[in-house]
């Protein structure tokens, strides 16, 4: 079976060719990314109506040149699979319109993705992941433990009550004057200065169960700003580096709470999204696992960041399982 996927729910239009050899990577027969980053850069963050114009712009292109890597024409493709939530709407619409019209042309097949399942089950396209396992789920956008069960069997242990840890990292890097995307800046710029410099407060130290919140602490790196004077590039990396290492504490204190609240004993921690791209959360990552007795899984940084491949698979992975074509898929839209 080969699936055209395609995602362009916030700033990258994608598509990719994928077929269902499971648990590795050369199932991916190709994966095309056209990133945004360049229009929105100036912004700091990404412009819902550019972004949606340059997705309609670039769709048609993006998809032949999946199609052309991965050497087969419409005609070898079985299914036709879009992100179709959560995400700017502009986009959406343009992916989904798109793929409905490849999929009445051509009598195959459409169906509608969810993005956040595409991060999740990133892992077992790349590697021999079972269930169940407890994903943190870390973008942009979006924050969540959850602990994958199966197919469609997603059990949401912890949320952002606020803004999403990637947000965190863009608002404080146009704060500190980086470039954009943030997470990317402060970690670079982090590498050159004293993690020990400012004390931040680690966010809901009182609150029970393991939902986590970065707003307080976007608004404690705002303060500080204001209160110095004309800030050196030391004191940028100083805040940065900081501010990195107060967010991976807080994420690793949350997601011990999250493994004790796991009832189902998940014999994997994975991490997905674009804050997965993060070197130091991934080594504490990998160390709480090694403290746990847990196998430790983050997937090639290309497919943690927004991908088609991902809505691809998430379509075998359906599909594999037994899942009928557009069947509605509930139990995952309370995400
Ligand atoms: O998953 P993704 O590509 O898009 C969404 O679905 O949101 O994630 C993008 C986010 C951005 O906020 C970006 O700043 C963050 O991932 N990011 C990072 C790093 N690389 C990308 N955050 C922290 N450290 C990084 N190295
Ligand atoms: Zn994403």
């Amino acid at each position: 079976m080969k699936v055209l996927g395609i995602e362009s729910s916030c700033d990258e239009t994608a598509a990719a060719v994928v077929c269902d050899s499971p648990n590795t990577e050369g199932c991916i027969l190709s994966n095309v990314i056209n990133s945004q980053i360049q229009l929105h850069a100036k912004y700091g963050g990404v412009v819902p109506e550019f972004a949606a114009r340059s997705h309609a712009k670039v769709i048609d292109n993006v998809i032949n040149e999946a199609l052309l890597r991965a050497n087969c024409s419409l005609d070898d493709v079985d299914v036709i699979a879009a992100t179709a939530s959560p995400g700017l709407i502009g986009g959406l619409l343009v992916g989904t319109v798109c793929a409905k019209t490849i999929s009445a042309l051509t009598n195959k097949p459409y169906m509608a993705i969810n993005h956040l399942e595409g991060h999740l089950l990133t892992c077992r396209l790349c590697y021999n992941v079972d269930f169940p396992f407890l994903a943190l789920l870390t973008s942009g956008g979006h924050f969540f433990f959850i602990e994958v069960l199966g197919i469609g069997e997603y059990k949401i242990l912890g949320k952002t009550l606020d803004d999403a840890a990637g947000e965190c990292f863009d608002k404080v890097a146009k704060m500190l004057g980086f470039e954009y995307p943030g997470g990317v800046a402060i970690q670079k710029h982090a590498q050159f200065g004293s993690q020990n410099r400012f004390q931040f407060p680690i966010p809901l130290q009182r609150r029970p169960g393991c939902d986590v919140s970065f707003s307080g602490l976007k608004t404690a790196v705002k303060n500080l700003i204001s209160s110095m004077d004309n800030l050196s590039y030391q004191d940028k990396c100083d805040i940065a580096a900081s501010f990195q290492k107060t967010v991976v504490r807080f994420i690793i204190k949350q997601l011990g709470k999250a493994l004790r609240m796991s009832s189902h004993h998940p014999k994997t921690l994975v991490v997905t999204g674009g804050v997965a791209a993060n070197s130091e959360l991934r080594d504490a990552l990998s160390s709480l696992s090694a403290q746990q007795n847990l196998n430790f899984c983050a997937p090639p940084l290309s497919l943690c960041t927004d991908n088609a491949a991902m809505i691809a698979w998430v379509a075998i992975e359906h599909l594999s399982s037994g899942s009928r074509l557009l069947k509605s898929r509930m139990s995952f839209n309370s995400l």
